[in-house]
């Protein structure tokens, strides 16, 4: 059944011929698991479907989410849909960038997702030491960044992949990456309203590079809407940026007190601007992120239709510039206390971006 919604403005992705709407469906809780809990397949159904419906046809998911099972769940919401109505975008983990391994573990999302390629291929985070450890823990070996993008322009000339990107790269690992002669058509990075640090520098780079920027948690996993009253009610595993006290949370890596009064004191603010004109925050928060300059699209999570709906909505109504401004003002201190790092998981002494 056709809403009636109204229709997603589309982007072109940099200087790439990646044609994207503004708002893609973040895939991470598809297939549940430890970090989101029980996702039912019927209701994933529902949301592609729904979303390819209503020209929200973008899909981010990777193989590190919930061990494969976001990429299987997205491939079985898929099947029997017309497979050039859906842009399929899935990562490779950085552990596994090693040219034979890269071309195993492309084949293997392929068959989870059930297609003969993927339209957007990124690699989900630098390909340094401290980052595949992450992914990785006692890995000893660092795949070479030149070894990498060979790969995914071999992968490319042979129609598995129709785009690469990288996501989480900073300023230098993104220039190393444009150095081997690999287009990269998107850079992904968090930007919501609660985490800004990518404004000054690495969105900048992307523009002049002609690098499309994919901006992710755009609610900051619900922290950005009218749900949760304090920030202790937020699911645990939600409360490990630097926002969060990490004393609170043990599976904080960080290590640090966090900006609790800082976070709060802005999302205060911003509750109150939408209270004020009678719109959910999430909606503010959503068509803040989407109105970036050089922020070529938003990914958000949308576990059921309502969301998704609401989310697409909100997302195809331009914001007021009055108070796009106010917003930018409510949420500066909090950029100022959350500094520079746009590795908001752990201690800026130990930045994977850098
Ligand atoms: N490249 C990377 O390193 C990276 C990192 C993180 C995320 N991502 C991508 O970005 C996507 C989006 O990020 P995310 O899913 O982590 O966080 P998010 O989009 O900021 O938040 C998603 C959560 O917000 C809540 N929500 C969604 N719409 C809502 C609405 N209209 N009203 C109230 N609450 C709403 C839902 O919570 P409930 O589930 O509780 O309903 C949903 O699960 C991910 O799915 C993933 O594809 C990429």
């Amino acid at each position: 059944m056709t809403t009636d919604l109204p229709a997603l403005p589309i982007r072109r992705s940099g200087t790439s011929d990646l044609m994207l709407p503004v708002l893609g469906v973040g895939c991470w809780a598809f297939g549940g698991g430890d970090y989101w809990g029980p996702q039912s397949q019927t209701e994933v159904d529902a949301v592609v479907r729904s979303a390819i419906e209503h020209g929200c046809n973008f899909f981010d998911t990777a193989e590190a989410y919930n061990g494969g099972e976001s990429e299987k769940a997205l491939g079985v919401a898929l099947r029997g849909l017309p497979r050039e109505r859906a842009i399929v975008c899935t990562k490779i983990s950085p552990s596994n960038t090693a040219p034979a391994t890269l071309i195993a573990h492309c084949e293997a999302s392929l068959r989870r997702l059930q297609t003969d390629y993927i339209d957007l291929y990124m690699v989900h985070w630098p390909i340094t030491a401290h980052s595949i450890h992450h992914f990785a823990p006692g890995a000893t070996e660092v795949p070479t960044v030149a070894g990498a993008f060979a790969t995914l322009q071999e992968l490319r000339r042979a129609g598995k992949i129709r785009h690469i990107g990288v996501s989480n790269f900073g300023p230098q690992q993104l220039t190393e990456a444009l150095a081997t002669g690999a287009p990269i058509a998107v850079n992904e990075l968090p930007y919501s309203l609660l985490t800004r640090a990518i404004e000054p520098t690495i969105l900048p780079l992307c523009r002049a590079r002609g690098v499309g920027v994919l901006g992710y948690m755009a609610l900051l996993q619900g922290v950005l809407s009218d749900r949760f009253a304090a920030l202790d009610e937020l699911p645990e595993y939600r409360r490990r940026t630097r926002h969060f006290d990490s004393r609170k949370t043990p599976l904080a890596r960080h290590g640090l007190p966090g900006c609790e009064a800082e976070t709060m004191a802005a999302l205060t603010a911003i509750r109150a601007i939408a209270r004020r004109i009678g719109r959910p925050t999430s909606d503010l928060a959503l068509q803040w992120a989407v109105a970036g300059e050089g922020i070529t699209s938003s990914l958000c999570g949308c576990r059921n239709v309502a969301a998704l709906h609401a989310n697409l909505r909100a997302a195809a109504t331009p914001l007021d510039p009055a108070i796009l401004a106010e917003l930018n003002q409510a949420t500066e201190p909090l950029l100022a206390a959350l500094g520079p790092s746009f590795d908001y998981y752990e201690n800026p002494a130990h930045d994977r971006t850098q």
